[in-house]
């Protein structure tokens, strides 16, 4: 029998990379994700198969198998490994996220994978926070040191707190007041995290009290934030998401095609914006509460692409 397993992308509204280090950031998934589907093969998990299709990136899937010496093959053997399948399995899984673009294309896809593999077994469907644990493994072959935001927004979707400290995780999902519509812009640079992480980590130890400065001011806005979506004060969180731009431009993460997108998107009434995910290009999201069309607009004028997106009062699972 065939199993099926879906999960969201995600765009971070305040805190990326300060969140690696343990300050919490909020995040939303998007209704742009990852399917997958899995069915069981004669043989063992060695003789098992992936197909992967990132929409955008290529025309056909990229296949795999958990022996390949590629990251792909290392993360879905880790992935067959942290969901204990031990037979051979054949997965197909579809993205339709652009990938490298901060908007958790490779966590929706590990999540997507690992809720198809866990339905081929008996028994009770496993928890968000137990497939996003797993999902982990996967994405850990990809970034280094994930701070799990990703897979952890994949899993549930809506809208949330996210804070790894200690080792721990402690999530607690956001009500927002009022929906939060949101364009999201592409500079149409793939950016890898793992470089985008390595280079805040280099930064971190050639200065130290730079960068705790600035991951302090980051803590701050991600309560501001909060408190902004809780009580539908938009305007509010439009500034703090500014304000986190600025930040994130201070450690070297924004391109000139990221600012070319924020300055669009609030001359177009916007208000707020900011990189979204590790920077490096990627992704902006805008906050637009009297909608999206005309950011998005403007954004292919100048040459970008961008979709909308609503998050509605909490959705999270
Ligand atoms: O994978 P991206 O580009 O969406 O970035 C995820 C957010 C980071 O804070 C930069 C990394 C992490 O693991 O939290």
């Amino acid at each position: 029998m065939t199993m099926a397993g879906s999960a969201c992308g995600k765009v971070i509204l305040v805190g990326e990379h300060a969140v690696v280090y343990g300050v919490p950031a909020i995040v939303v998934g998007i209704d742009h994700g990852a399917t997958a589907r899995a069915v069981r093969l004669p043989g063992t998990r060695g003789d098992s198969e992936l197909a992967v299709r990132v929409e955008g990136l290529s025309a056909a899937s990229i296949a795999v198998r958990p022996a390949d010496a590629t990251d792909l093959g290392a993360a879905f053997s880790a992935l067959l490994e942290a969901c204990g399948v031990t037979g051979a399995v054949r997965v197909e899984a579809i993205a339709d996220l652009p990938a490298g673009a901060g908007l958790g294309c490779s966590a929706a896809l590990g999540v997507a994978i690992t809720r198809a593999l866990l339905a081929l077994e008996p028994g009770p469907s496993a928890s968000p926070d137990d497939v996003a644990h797993r999902a982990t493994a996967w994405e850990r072959v990809f970034h280094g040191n994930p701070s799990g935001i990703d897979a952890a927004a994949a899993a549930r979707g809506g809208c949330m707190l996210y804070r790894r400290a200690q080792g721990a995780v402690a999530i607690e999902p956001i009500t927002a007041a009022r929906a939060l519509v949101l364009a999201i812009g592409s500079t149409g640079i793939a950016q890898s995290t793992r470089t985008m992480v390595e280079h805040v980590a280099t930064l971190r130890v050639r200065e130290p009290e730079r960068v705790a400065s600035a991951f302090d001011a980051i803590a701050t806005l991600t309560g501001v934030a909060r408190r902004a979506i809780e009580s539908g004060d938009l305007v509010l969180l439009g500034r703090a998401m500014d304000d986190n731009q600025r930040l994130l431009a201070t450690l070297g993460l924004s391109v000139p095609e990221t600012d070319a997108l924020c300055l669009a998107a609030r001359q177009e009434g916007a208000l707020g914006a900011k990189m979204t995910g590790s920077g490096g290009g990627g992704c902006v999201v805008a906050l637009c509460p009297a909608g999206a069309e005309g950011v998005v607009s403007r954004w292919q004028r100048d040459g970008f692409s961008g979709f909308s997106t609503v998050v509605g009062a909490n959705e999270a699972r």
